[in-house]
């Protein structure tokens, strides 16, 4: 059996060597506490045995809880007569279960059911492992997603974090405010060549999920031990919502959904108004910000709430006669403390609701933040203030830009990066490890706009996250870039598209300026070289 990725954290083979082989499983006998996993359980094992597994037999795989492992855990004993699994909990399960799939090769020509006899015993690292993607930018829908979870599943990740409203569109059916969806879900264009570029096609992009659709992904979610953490960007990033509602502005300007993705050119370029703030000032907006949180809230169960609050631009509240009421009345000394009281009376209703509220690390501007605020950290910037948010109890999300920024071109982050991150390069300590979380990879797709290029961006980058947010342990970039192209086969049985070795670790430092220089150029698919990109 090749070594898995994620890692276990301990795999003791027996001295004496030996096989069991799981051809001769003929039965599974699950704890009834797992029962949410039970059936995603079911379907790997009887596709990787190709044959029915029902509940008694004569040689049974048992799936039995142990209290005394934490939640997610799980140890796998294996004998020449019977191999057996104890978890802590129904995702400890299904992860066992990943690790027998991985570790046999299950849906690959190189499939082997003789699994060494021995000891595994498993745990992560975090607890949080994460993958942000974004539909606002581009809308993959519901095939894509699952598609997604399933591989998610495979690789022991727990949380998708949906970005599924910006400037560029609004993805998710809010019934108070239908408008959202009818006009804020379609934009007519979307810049192309890049950040720098003025350049627009022709194409229009629409696309959002239903209540009933979001119901039922975030029911598959769950059976793959999968959270979804919706995110609804503010104040800022939510031009799709303010050309839906106008009256959501200081000032209320006719637009369309935004198509352009940069913030730099529009402005150098004398492109105004594109990149706004929401009008904290006027009532009717934290009205309109508690409608939408409660029919969120109704189709999310995760005790989270992603308000996004990055990139919120202050100049239309200079100029707000109600926002500078509001900084008056309530004694704030500025507009980036009008932002912190706006984050903290957001995370004051989601609380009233059972939920904790996450933020980009510009939440913590207004040196006011709520403390249960869990901020995820994404800016090198801003060092400083997140770390002191953790030593003062704070809790942090990884998604640390040239680590997990999974949009930009290999050839700028390297798979390398990925995998070589360590948290105590980045100024947390280890007095720290209980206030940090966990990691997410993120995904914005500003420049991916098909499935195949998402699937590029993200793979083998996934393996790499789940090794550091799973396993977390001492590192060898040789060794794991074997295991990756051992991976390749289980990729392959999803049907995704990946990155070459070519690609992700492209060791000529001067093509890679080269490439990179081509990125921001204005050729967002310098590595990407398939002719399925839409624009
Ligand atoms: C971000 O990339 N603006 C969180
Ligand atoms: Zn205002």
């Amino acid at each position: 059996m090749k070594e898995i990725i994620p890692r276990p954290q301990s795999v003791i083979e027996a001295k004496k060597g030996g096989f069991f082989d799981l051809s001769c499983i003929d039965a599974l006998e699950i704890d009834e506490k797992f029962s949410l996993t039970a059936s995603v359980i079911v379907e790997i094992l009887e596709k990787g045995l190709d044959k029915k597994l029902p509940s008694e037999g004569s040689k049974p795989l048992k799936i039995g809880f142990a209290s005394e492992l934490a939640p997610q855990s799980y140890r796998i004993e294996c004998d020449e007569n019977g191999l057996s699994i104890v978890a802590g909990d129904a995702a400890g399960a299904l992860y066992a279960v990943q690790t027998l799939r991985v570790g046999a090769m299950f849906g690959t020509p190189q499939k082997n059911l003789l699994v060494p006899c021995g000891k595994v015993n498993d745990y992560p690292r975090y607890r949080w492992r994460g993958i942000l993607l974004d539909e606002a930018r581009h809308f993959f829908g519901e095939e894509e997603i699952k598609k997604l979870l399933d591989v998610m599943c495979m690789h022991k990740l727990n949380v998708l974090h949906w970005h599924l409203t910006d400037d560029q569109g609004w993805r998710v059916e809010i019934k108070k405010y239908p408008l959202l969806t009818e006009i804020g879900a379609t934009r007519p264009r979307s810049q192309i060549h890049g950040w720098q570029s003025t350049d627009v096609d022709d194409v229009p992009v629409s696309g959002y999920y239903t209540q009933e659709k979001i119901k039922e992904i975030v029911a598959y979610a769950a059976e793959r031990g999968i959270s979804i953490i919706p995110e609804i960007d503010m104040p800022a990033h939510l031009a799709a919502a303010m050309a839906a509602y106008p009256w959501l502005g200081c000032r209320e300007l006719k637009r369309d959904p935004h198509y352009y993705f940069g913030s730099k050119i529009p402005l150098s370029q004398g492109i105004k108004d594109w990149n706004r703030s929401a009008c904290i000032g006027k009532p009717s907006t934290m009205e309109f910000i508690k409608g939408v949180i409660d029919e969120i809230c109704d189709m999310f169960p995760a005790p989270y709430f992603h308000i996004g609050g990055d990139e919120a631009p202050k100049d239309e509240w200079k100029d707000c006669p109600a926002c500078q009421a509001l900084i008056a009345s309530l004694g704030l000394k500025n507009e980036k403390q009008l932002q912190g009281w706006f984050i903290n009376e957001v995370a004051g209703y989601v609380k009233s609701k059972g939920r904790r509220l996450i933020g980009w690390n510009e939440v913590l501007e207004g040196d006011i933040l709520d403390k249960d605020v869990v901020v995820q950290y994404w800016t090198p910037q801003r060092d400083c203030k997140v770390i002191k948010h953790v030593r003062r109890g704070g809790k942090v999300i990884i998604s640390k830009h040239r680590y997990f920024y999974f949009d930009m071109p290999y050839a700028q982050y390297p798979l390398k990066n990925t995998y070589m991150f360590n948290p105590y390069f980045e100024g947390f300590m280890s007095v720290d490890d209980n206030n940090v979380k966990g990691i997410e990879g993120a995904l914005w797709t500003e420049w991916v706009s098909t499935p195949s290029k998402l699937e590029f961006q993200l793979f083998p980058r996934m393996e790499a996250l789940a090794e550091v947010s799973w396993y977390g342990g001492p590192k060898n970039w040789k060794k794991f870039l074997q295991r990756v192209r051992d991976y390749v086969p289980l990729l392959d049985s999803y049907g995704l598209n990946y990155a070459s070795e070519e690609i992700y670790r492209d060791p000529n430092p001067f093509r890679r300026l080269k490439k990179i220089k081509t990125w921001y150029g204005g050729n967002e698919n310098v590595e990407y070289e398939k002719n399925d990109n839409k624009h």
